[in-house]
């Protein structure tokens, strides 16, 4: 078989990453330079530091994603970047960067959805995974269940009407103390908490498919500030959790209850929120008790990265999507648009 050498970059969000993939599954170098700690003291992303970092590391981390693999860019067939969504001068530089390679070198670009690269990730994680499949895509920005119907067609089917489930995780994180980004903090406090130690509401559990995670916040912020006033000392991990509890059931009992009406067995988890422990053990139990299929990608492919923008960028290449050298950032770009 042919093989097909995809040169991938990602720099969305406060990531700026570069890696080889090659027939979409292989993964031959995922670099990922995180900028996580410059953004720490302002308690979360500022787009302006953003950009500018990416400006200063994309370059050193393509190299380096080459070296790994053991390539030059002569070796490489193709280039896929994410143009969305995202933050508008972060998806900017690797979109330049991505296009100024495809021109010196007249190899052909392709443009990627950041959660199709998200929900690709499960291509490289089980090799034999295939669509049709179920997929629960939780990140920063996003809460989508997501029919991947074929590998190019995708129907969101339910989604967050207010908060993302990873930024309900940041926002409780920063109320108790704890700092950005607050997901895996909640996730390992709440292994020395008691996870009924607070009901906190679980909105639209049994309500159809849509999902809303701001009156779970504003419920634990509540109880936080009153405790604050009453001078009483915080019981952080009971509340990470409690609330981790109630995300995980909110989230879990919502893919099953559609999987089981459309008739899908095959379930995935995707995005940032796809690394909690919570999550992966519920929706596990949940799938066996149900006897679907589970798949999920390793850690370090479930957060930001460009290895699982390989893997998009390689089923949009056979299909034959080509972007031009007028491709842009589109920093609210919908699922499933395609070139
Ligand atoms: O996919 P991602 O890296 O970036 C976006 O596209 O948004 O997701 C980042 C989100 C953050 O909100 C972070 O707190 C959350 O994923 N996250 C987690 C865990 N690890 C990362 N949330 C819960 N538990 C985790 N272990
Ligand atoms: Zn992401």
């Amino acid at each position: 078989m042919k093989e097909t050498k995809i040169l991938a970059i990602e720099t969305s969000c406060d990531e700026t990453a570069a890696a080889i993939v090659v027939n979409g599954r292989d993964v031959r170098s995922n670099v990922i330079s995180t900028q996580i700690d410059l953004h720490t003291k302002f308690g979360g992303v500022v787009p302006e530091i953003a950009s500018r970092m990416h400006v200063e590391k994309i370059n050193i981390v393509i190299r380096e994603a080459l070296e790994k693999a053991n390539m030059t860019l002569d070796d490489i067939d193709a280039i896929g970047v994410t143009y969305g969504p995202g933050l508008v001068g972060a998806l900017l530089v690797g979109v330049v960067a991505a296009k100024a390679i495809a021109f010196s070198k007249n190899i052909p670009l392709v443009g990627v959805h950041h959660i199709e690269g998200h929900i690709a990730a499960n291509y490289i994680e089980d090799k034999t995974l295939e669509p049709p499949f179920l997929c629960l895509v939780a990140s920063g920005g996003h809460t989508h269940l997501v029919y991947v119907q074929d590998y190019h067609t995708y129907e969101i089917m339910g989604k967050t009407r207010d908060d993302a489930a990873g930024e309900a995780y940041d926002k409780v994180a920063r109320a108790i103390g704890l700092p950005y980004p607050g997901g895996p903090k909640i996730d390992a406090l709440s292994k020395e908490g008691n996870p009924k130690a607070f009901a906190f509401p679980k909105a639209m559990i049994s309500d159809g498919y849509d999902f809303s995670f701001s009156g779970l916040k504003s419920a634990v912020l509540n109880y936080v500030n009153s405790a604050k006033m009453k001078g009483e000392e915080l019981p952080v991990a009971d509340i990470a959790a409690s609330f981790q509890h109630t995300v995980v059931e909110v989230l879990v009992t919502k893919t099953i209850a559609l999987a089981k009406e459309k008739g899908i067995t095959k379930i995935a988890l995707a995005g940032g929120v796809a690394a909690n422990s919570g999550l992966r053990a519920g929706m596990e139990e949940a799938c066996r008790a149900n006897g679907f299929s589970f798949s999920y990608p390793s850690l370090i492919l479930c957060t930001d990265n460009a290895a699982m923008i390989g893997s998009a960028a390689y089923f949009e290449y056979l299909r034959g999507a080509r972007a031009d050298m007028t491709l842009n950032a589109v920093p609210n770009l919908p699922l499933g648009k395609k070139l």
